[in-house]
């Protein structure tokens, strides 16, 4: 029977419940320091002046570095830009210079025999400043188009496809409205944490990552080192959600830090630092016109995103995807546009730009139907997009109609009432809302091995991340039907630069990816013990070795540029929203999804219900209260940074439609992991609209918005 398809239980369960699993900033290296970063009280200006002396005489103190006495380091320029920074703009650079660029910028940092002694010593730098006016207050009137390389590579400054100002004109309905979320957060459990450690002129980093290969990369090139002489170890990820895709700047004083004081030295970042140094969700405002006739068919579809960035890099969104993909109409304008403003980069969270995109899309298409008096999954229905008319290409596979039929089926969808305020038990207004999700299926270059041993175990490699969903279960899964052995004997190591190389462990794509990767190493190792071996045991012995290896690389075909492959899905959910004092309650969340082949529907289910909790949080709880007075965030922690918690959650399942891409790649798997939070915010938006009549076009909702 294959493991392919079974809800085979996570093979690293046992080692993350006993502690066994080592993260990160858990590693040890002989004689380990421990560092403390300084930060930025400005959000704007230059550093005059620092006095390090009483920190320096601190207790345990190594040496404290700033860009006063840190040496000039290289960063050499790379070929290549890394695909998940932003293509245009420069990274920050530690130390360099007395540049103030954002309030929390690293600007020194503390090393210490112990943590404590490191984070008290750093209070006690005392730090000048010529402090100049801060753009801190997101204006859109002042916002401007993306540079030429992050429009080609990012989100374009402008799309078009017919003439949508026209046709929004002549429609014979139209919505047009403004749609607000707030900078958000990753708040992954585990903290970002590197530690450094130099051989000579060779540096081990053990470091929270989603790409080790990018992280060896980019240090690489800051120290003017040859690639080969950095290894990045990065086995577990305590959750991520984006944040850990970029090298930041922590990465670099971990190894800076650790060559000034010739001893191996560890960063972990505050729970405050993480808001200030791993990026975050740019704020966004979206501007939605749809133009329909009155049997509900889209017309005119204008979109109009405005996000913030930092003053030195330009993070873009696809926000308007979901705008120029999810349905068809023959007139489409899309704009982006940024608030450049002195704050850290944002960055991808939780697929990035098409949650935001859908949010305003979906709220709108649910405006539509209101005024036209339409069943909401009937007026999708209607438009559902037989071929990507962005890319005017096929898709590879869409299911999202069996999507919208499970989901529907499942919730009991019974549209009985359109009317606002029909539904009520008691004193509580009861709603029900959906909306459509879609999230890009991406495939890169990977490469894995395949190892057969002795015992009749076999070894996989790959040096891919697992920041959560299941990466090595799947694997395994994968790689023991290619070995036809039973899941227990095969052990799969992931997330070191020693191991074959893998893409970006991001944008949903490792399955599509190192998936394929791994199947294929699989299937040459097997071809080089020679086809009739029955028994690895004995083909070894025969073969008079103790083990035997195959490497696989294995790239998409042109399939990606003659096909478009999207995941789909449709939520529903429930709202129940006290009459007398708003509270909302959201007692039930179904989703139904097309994401090709499912590796294992155990770890697949896990991964859309993390992802519909995400979402319920963006409904409901995720902001980041920036004070503009600072330009700093001012609940940077998470006693008032809200995520949902247990007792948010009531029912949540997720359902999975029969889908099968081999059009995409032989695994025939889409891509699982993004896909579930688009759509959540504005179904449960949807369904607040439905049981109050109130539209909140802000989120997160919250009780103050619905009273208000
Ligand atoms: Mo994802 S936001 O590409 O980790």
């Amino acid at each position: 029977m294959s493991a392919v398809g079974r809800p085979v239980d996570r093979v690293d369960g046992r080692a993350k419940v006993t502690g066994t699993a080592r993260y990160a900033g858990e590693f040890a290296p002989p004689r380990l320091a421990h560092a403390a970063l300084v930060t930025s009280t400005i959000a704007r200006g230059s550093i005059l002046t620092i006095d390090a002396a009483a920190a320096e005489k601190s207790a345990g103190v190594l040496a404290v570095i700033t860009h006063v006495n840190a040496p000039r380091l290289p960063y050499r320029r790379m070929k290549e830009r890394p695909a998940v920074d932003p293509p245009s703009g420069e990274a920050l650079r530690v130390f360099q210079d007395a540049d103030v660029l954002f309030s929390g910028q690293p600007i020194g940092v503390v090393v210490a025999e112990t943590v404590a002694q490191a984070r008290h010593a750093a209070r006690l730098v005392r730090v000048t400043y010529d402090e100049a006016r801060a753009r801190t207050v997101f204006e859109p009137d002042r916002a401007t188009p993306p540079s030429e390389a992050t429009a080609e590579d990012g989100e374009p400054g402008e799309t078009r496809r017919g003439h949508a100002v026209r046709a929004l004109d002549e429609a014979d309905v139209r919505v047009d409205a403004t749609y607000v979320h707030p900078r958000e957060h990753h708040n992954a459990i585990e903290p970002h944490a590197t530690i450094a450690a130099w051989e000579g002129d060779r540096l081990t980093l053990w470091d929270k990552t989603q790409w080790v290969g990018n992280t060896r990369a980019v240090i690489a090139h800051v120290f003017g080192l040859p690639e080969e002489h950095v290894r990045v170890v990065s086995p577990f990820v305590g959750g991520a959600f984006g944040s850990a895709l970029r090298a930041w700047p922590h990465v670099t004083i971990a190894a800076l830090a650790a060559r000034h004081v010739g001893r191996p030295v560890r960063v972990e970042l505050t729970r405050r630092e993480c808001y200030t140094s791993i990026g975050c969700r740019p704020h966004t405002e979206q501007r939605v016109a749809l133009g329909a006739r009155r049997d509900g068919r889209l017309t005119a579809v204008v979109h109009e995103a405005t996000a913030q960035t930092s003053v030195y890099e330009e993070h873009a969104e696809e926000t308007g995807n979901p705008a120029r993909t999810t349905y068809a109409c023959p007139n489409v304008l899309t704009r982006y546009r940024f608030v450049r403003m002195n704050t850290n980069t944002p960055t991808s969270m939780r697929a990035p730009g098409h949650v935001s995109g859908a949010f305003a899309i979906e709220c709108a298409m649910d405006e539509l139907a209101v005024q036209l008096g339409m069943d909401p999954v009937e007026l999708r229905v209607r438009n559902r997009a037989d071929r990507d008319e962005a890319q005017d290409r096929p898709w590879s596979s869409n299911e999202l109609l069996a999507c919208y039929r499970t989901a529907a089926e499942r919730f009991g969808w019974a549209p009985s009432s359109w009317h606002p305020r029909s539904l009520r038990d008691g004193s509580i207004l009861i709603g029900h809302g959906m909306a459509t999700a879609i999230y890009p299926a991406h495939r890169s270059a990977a490469s894995a091995s395949a190892t057969l041993l002795a015992d009749g175990t076999a070894l996989v490699r790959t040096a891919a991340s697992d920041m959560g969903p299941g990466t090595y279960t799947a694997l395994t899964q994968v790689a023991a039907d290619a070995l036809d052995l039973p899941v227990d004997r095969v052990r799969v190591e992931i997330g070191d630069t020693d191991m074959p190389k893998a893409p970006v462990h991001g944008g949903s794509m490792t399955m599509a990816s190192v998936g394929n990767a791994v199947h294929t190493a699989c299937e040459n190792v097997r071809r080089k013990l020679g086809a009739n071996a029955r028994s690895y045991v004995e083909a070894l012995r025969d073969h008079g070795v103790d083990r035997l290896e195959a490497i696989a690389d294995a790239e998409p075909g042109d399939e990606t540029e003659r096909f478009s492959s999207y995941a789909f899905g449709a939520v529903f959910v429930e709202a129940r929203v006290d009459a007398d004092l708003g509270v909302i309650r959201v007692p039930r969340m179904i989703g139904a999804y097309d994401v090709g082949r499912v590796v294992n529907p155990k770890t697949a289910r896990s991964q859309c219900i993390g992802g519909m909790v995400g979402g319920l949080g963006m409904a409901l709880l995720e902001r980041a209260d920036w004070d503009a007075r600072f330009g700093r965030v001012m609940n940077a922690n998470l006693a008032e940074y809200l995520v949902p918690v247990n007792a948010d959650v009531v029912e949540v399942d997720a359902l999975f439609v029969p889908s099968d891409d081999r059009c995409f790649n032989p695994l025939g798997v889409k891509g699982l992991a993004e896909i579930a939070i688009c759509g959540v915010a504005p179904a449960i938006a949807n369904a607040i609209h439905h049981a109050t009549g109130r539209r909140v076009r802000e989120l997160p909702i919250t009780v103050e918005k619905l009273l208000a």
